[in-house]
């Protein structure tokens, strides 16, 4: 973000959602003393706050809000200060009962929860924009607030809404786009079925539909439900910059919720903010983590961003929500800033004692301030003051991922040849694999300007524009290293199958092409013998996927010995082309079954992987004349890794450092320093 933008120069923002409407009047002293003593500079605040604000409809009362402000003014905690508009009154739905978003079923959304309002309702836009530009106005220069926060988590819990006034909105959506309705048969392909239309007016939403329905129109209509739910987000961002020059954010949840277009989204705010949480079913969650943080950064377009919501330790809202145990949240926290977080935020600052979240985790638990999470609280605000000079440092990487939400989208409908290969699984696989070999990674759209990375990998490129594949192309020409995962291009930004076939686009790239997709059944593997560069055969197993490919030039480097492709079939093959390769991966393997052909694909890219080190991330950030190194040790054992530098907790002079099972240690050396 730029510096103009970041009130706390020099500082990682530290503090949570603050709900002090949930508690008496002296709690609040209590509060803000707490906050001090753990280092807390920043506090969301107002995310569900409308009812207590707007009695009635234009009947305000701020009493409360400008003695909270005042107070945490008084204290020095600056204020992110939010619109609550993804939780309007009981007496606006009363009013409006229309105003409800009505799920796939037909089923409007009933009060009582949070998040139920129609994107598309014009009561509800008339509502929001009010309540932006009546908070803006009143506190744009009040000296805590440095920040707005618009809504909460856009798309969830409601994203898709199919209520009357969201399918006139829909209609007019698809007119804009296609001008005419031939556009819409055209790109919808509505020969198929009989689904031809003569007028906008006879289209419906896919609600409901008896069997599938019209893959390209789900589509689009995933752009549409994304673009009227950002439309809500830039009418309150407007009708707020009208009255205050804060920077304004609303916060994603990068790979946690996909009917969001963060690459679109990111370019509508000042700061990029996420909302993070660990995945309890997975014992490595916090490969997840990072994921998420490095692909918030990325639609940052690399610039600092907040972290503004995780957890001190459990969630309530899995299946199994599991505590975090004493350390977890620190190498957590670092873990974000180490991909460019400057602001460690949680939800929430003090337990809620009634309501849907009372188990949740928090800053303050039940258990009071001599818990071990208060405590943990504090040690991690002391800790992150030492790190104040990261601030506003920016990482670089070598290596890209792909990232498309459309491909997401497409490939998530139903009817493919196998439901069990799914996008973000493909896009964890590989981005495991880079994970633990110690090689850290941005995230870009195929669209994206890729020629200074050495590496580009495609895990789930399902859908692909022909012009993107152009761009993957020149960049293999260029000299880039581009890998590509089973189930590539199959199709274009209307979900139909390439001209040419299965892959066609990425013919010139990869030499080969597909000609048919051979899914295996559940308990089914077939083994792909993979000769590497150093000679030596490795018997890979697949699962899920495999492939029956045609040759355009590639070489064979892993071939199919069983299975439904034929034996001795080309599976992995590597294409030169012009100064680059372009690999192609034609079955699902396992991050540790893909580790010998990486080690061939780092050695195409000029990379080295560090597995003597799984386990351990190695992270850097970078000012013009400073480097900061973060060594998180997931592992169970104490690691020692070479850093010259100072030591930025202890702030001694450092050769090495040596870190704990489960610790953590911040290295400033010089620039270029050496892992
Ligand atoms: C989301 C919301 C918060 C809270 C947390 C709980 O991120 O934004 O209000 O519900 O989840 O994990």
């Amino acid at each position: 973000m730029s510096q103009q933008f970041w009130p706390f120069s020099k500082s990682i923002a530290y503090g949570g959602d603050y709900n002090p409407e949930q508690w008496p009047r002296e709690v609040w002293d209590e509060d803000v003393k707490l906050m001090r003593e753990a280092g807390v500079n920043f506090v969301s605040v107002g995310i569900f706050s409308w009812a207590m604000i707007e009695i009635s409809e234009n009947e305000y009362d701020f009493s409360w809000l400008d003695e909270l402000l005042d107070l945490l003014h008084a204290h020095e905690i600056k204020v992110d200060l939010a619109t609550p508009t993804a939780s309007p009154p009981a007496w606006f739905f009363a009013a409006y009962p229309h105003a409800r978003a009505i799920n796939a079923d037909g089923v409007p959304m009933g009060f009582g929860s949070r998040g139920m309002a129609s994107h598309s309702s014009p009561e509800y836009h008339e509502a929001i924009v009010r309540y932006a530009n009546k908070i803006s106005r009143r506190y744009a220069d009040h000296p805590a607030v440095v920040m707005w926060h618009v809504h909460n988590e856009y798309g969830v819990p409601v994203g898709e809404d199919f209520s009357e006034q969201s399918v006139q909105a829909w209609r007019r959506w698809l007119q804009e786009k296609y001008t005419d309705i031939a556009g819409v048969n055209e790109a919808w392909g509505t020969a198929f079925w009989g689904q031809r239309y003569t007028t906008f007016d006879h289209i419906p939403a896919p609600a409901r539909t008896p069997s599938a329905a019209n893959p390209a129109m789900q589509l689009d209509w995933a752009r549409f439900t994304d673009d009227q739910i950002r439309a809500c987000f830039i009418r309150e961002r407007d009708a707020i910059r009208a009255h205050a020059s804060q920077p304004i954010t609303t916060n994603f949840m990068a790979h946690q919720a996909w009917n969001t277009d963060l690459w679109k989204w990111a370019k509508e705010v000042d700061i990029v903010s996420d909302d993070h949480y660990l995945w309890s079913p997975d014992p490595d969650a916090h490969i997840g983590l990072a994921l998420a943080a490095d692909l918030t950064r990325s639609v940052a377009g690399g610039k600092p961003w907040v972290l503004m919501e995780h957890s001190t330790s459990a969630v309530n809202w899995q299946g199994r929500n599991i505590a975090k145990r004493p350390g977890e949240m620190h190498r957590n926290a670092l873990t974000h800033v180490a991909r460019g977080a400057d602001a460690v935020m949680f939800f929430q600052w003090r337990a809620s004692r009634r309501g849907a979240e009372k188990f949740h985790s928090a800053m303050v638990p039940h258990a009071g301030t001599n818990s071990r999470i208060f405590q943990e609280v504090k040690s991690l605000g002391q800790n992150l003051q030492y790190y104040g000079a990261v601030q506003g440092s920016l990482v670089r990487n070598n290596v890209a991922i792909l990232y498309d939400w459309e491909s997401l989208w497409a490939q998530d409908l139903e009817w493919r040849p196998s439901d069990a290969l799914g996008f973000r699984e493909q896009m964890r696989t590989y981005y495991e694999r880079l994970w633990r070999d110690g090689i850290s990674v941005d995230f870009a759209h195929p669209s994206h300007d890729l020629s200074s990375y050495e590496l580009v990998v495609a895990p789930a490129s399902y859908l692909l524009r022909s012009e993107d594949a152009e761009n993957l192309t020149r960049y293999v020409e260029n000299g880039g290293t581009l890998v590509v995962a089973c189930f590539a291009a199959a199709v274009d930004e209307y979900d139909a199958v390439h001209p040419d076939g299965f892959g066609a686009p990425l013919k010139t790239a990869l030499g080969v092409s597909v000609e048919e997709y051979l899914p295996l059944r559940e308990s089914e593997t077939s083994t792909i013998n993979y000769q590497a560069s150093s000679g030596q055969h490795h018997a890979l197993t697949a699962t899920i996927w495999t492939e029956d490919l045609t040759l355009f030039g590639a070489k064979v480097v892993g071939q199919y010995e069983d299975g439904p492709a034929a034996e001795s079939a080309p599976a992995i093959t590597r294409n030169a082309l012009g100064a680059g390769h372009g690999w192609y991966i034609s079955a699902n393997l396992s991050v540790t079954e893909l580790a010998p052909v990486f080690s061939d694909i780092y050695a195409d890219a000029n990379l080295s992987a560090h597995r003597e080190l799984d386990g351990v991330e190695i992270l850097r950030r970078h000012h013009q004349d400073a480097e900061y190194v973060f060594v998180i040790n997931h592992l169970n054992e104490v690691v020692e890794i070479p850093l010259v530098g100072r030591n930025m907790l202890t702030n001694e002079p450092a050769d090495s450092v040596t870190v704990d099972a489960g610790g953590y240690a911040v290295v400033q050396t010089s620039q270029n320093g050496e892992r």
